[in-house]
């Protein structure tokens, strides 16, 4: 399989789509627009939209079904990265490769942004074209995920880590709500609108997620102290600046890289369970504990 070839597909459909529900406007508040496209369409993974999506497609349903959906939740993606970057969170620069939304515009615009994306990501999803049985359960599930006790909850939880020395659970639990839950997120949406939502393949998918999402943060917090900066697309030594804690400052590189790739491996369990043709989701598992960026 070329898994190039996969992700790059599914990030072409993915952008294609975001200008087609998110397009530029030249109306006088055309700066939030223009701020929250910038962030939107500056390059990165996707790899939030393509989880969904082929989740959508080991469930029985076509990709495209789970489209919009992708779409809002690399939204609410881009929006919680506008806020992590600002002054009064991480205080970075660099984003994706270029200037951070508050460097190339202003924080009050950035924050604006942020609100906007979060909450055109909603009428996106109330408007996909899946029946609404299955737009209101995706709901709740873009909410919940992203809401307090999920990635906001985390994002909380992180900065006021940066006054305290928190333990591995402590983190682990806001590892779970930052990053994972996103991923939860991502997951179980696609189950969901492919049809397949019985309680033991979203248990599984949920699995997949939690697993993915922390062995996912302790990446990025290796990439943070290890990586190339212009490979990265963002400041390296950012959590050291920050004074968080996490799992390298607590294990060192070597312990925490073992660690995620155990986590890693929980989530090929979880996608074992499953069952079906779980090729894709397999390569991107790995890529992902393997990738440099
Ligand atoms: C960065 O997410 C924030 C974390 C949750 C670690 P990504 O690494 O998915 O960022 P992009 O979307 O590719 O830029
Ligand atoms: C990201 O954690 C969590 C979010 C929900 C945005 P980080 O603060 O480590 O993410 P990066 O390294 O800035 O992308
Ligand atoms: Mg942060
Ligand atoms: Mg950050
Ligand atoms: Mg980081």
């Amino acid at each position: 399989m070329d898994l190039n070839a996969v992700l790059n597909d599914y990030k072409n459909q993915v952008e294609n789509r975001i200008n087609e529900l998110f397009p530029e406007s030249d109306v006088k508040y055309r700066s939030v627009i223009d701020a929250a496209r910038y962030s939107l369409l500056n390059g990165g993974k996707r790899i939030r939209p393509v989880i969904m999506m082929e989740f959508c497609r080991l469930c029985g349903g076509e990709p495209n079904v789970a489209l919009d959906f992708a779409v809002a939740l690399e939204m609410i993606h881009t929006y919680s990265l506008i806020h992590d970057d600002l002054p009064c969170m991480d205080n970075d620069d660099m984003r994706r490769g270029k200037p951070s939304c508050h460097k190339a515009f202003s924080e009050d615009v950035a924050l604006l942004s942020g609100d906007a994306l979060l909450t055109e990501a909603f009428f996106i999803a109330a408007n996909a074209p899946v029946a609404h049985d299955k737009s209101l359960k995706a709901i709740s599930y873009l909410s919940s995920n992203a809401g307090v006790h999920g990635m906001i909850g985390g994002q909380a939880l992180d900065l006021s880590f940066e006054r305290k020395n928190p333990d591995a659970v402590a983190l682990q639990d806001m590892y779970m709500r930052k990053t994972a839950a996103l991923l939860i997120a991502a997951a179980s949406i696609g189950c969901v609108v492919a049809g397949r939502d019985d309680e033991e393949t979203l248990k599984s998918a949920a699995k997949y997620g939690y697993n993915l999402g922390l062995a996912f943060q302790i990446i990025d917090d290796i990439l943070d102290v290890t990586a190339n900066e212009k490979v990265l697309g963002k400041p390296t030594h950012s959590d050291e600046k920050n004074n968080k804690t996490t799992f390298v400052t607590i294990f060192g590189l070597e312990k925490a890289f073992a660690i995620a790739a155990q986590l890693s491996n929980a989530a090929l369990d979880a996608l074992d369970e499953i069952g079906g043709d779980t090729e894709a989701l397999y390569e991107i598992t790995n890529y992902l504990l393997d990738r440099n960026s």
